[in-house]
């Protein structure tokens, strides 16, 4: 748990929120215990910033990853994975741990279940 926080923070480091000022890093630990990090990329256009959950959770599956144990997401004050976040987290993580930790050393344990209870997922379309 603290090597996946130590990754998310690291990878807080490259976020890019020039209009917000809000950085976030985020990773994901796989199956085979590699750990894959993102951060939140801003951009002009401000719906199509990308979040630090979604930057990890994607750069892990265009390396070829699809089975995931963990995530970990960093922020200044210990801000939640925003509701897309918890949809892609749910889709492609199913339910698993996520540790919320702020800047000051504070970490908050939840599900993706707990997130996001009765998801919709692709049950329904098939
Ligand atoms: N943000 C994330 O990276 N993850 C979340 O789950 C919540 C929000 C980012 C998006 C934007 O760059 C900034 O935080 C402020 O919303």
């Amino acid at each position: 748990m603290e090597k996946l926080i130590d990754a998310a923070r690291l990878a807080q480091n490259n976020s890019l929120a020039p209009y917000s000022k809000y950085k976030v890093g985020a990773a994901v630990l796989t199956d085979d215990n590699t750990i894959i990090s993102g951060c939140n990329v801003e951009s002009s256009s401000f719906s199509l910033t990308c979040c630090a959950e979604r930057t990890a959770l994607f750069s892990a599956v265009s390396k070829g990853y699809d089975k995931f144990k963990a995530l970990a997401v960093i922020t200044k004050d210990g801000g939640t994975p925003c509701g897309a976040c918890r949809q892609v987290i749910w889709d492609l993580c199913g339910d698993i741990p996520i540790y919320i930790a702020d800047e000051d050393g504070n970490v908050d344990e939840t599900t993706s279940k707990a997130l996001l209870p009765k998801a919709f997922s692709d049950s329904s379309l098939k």
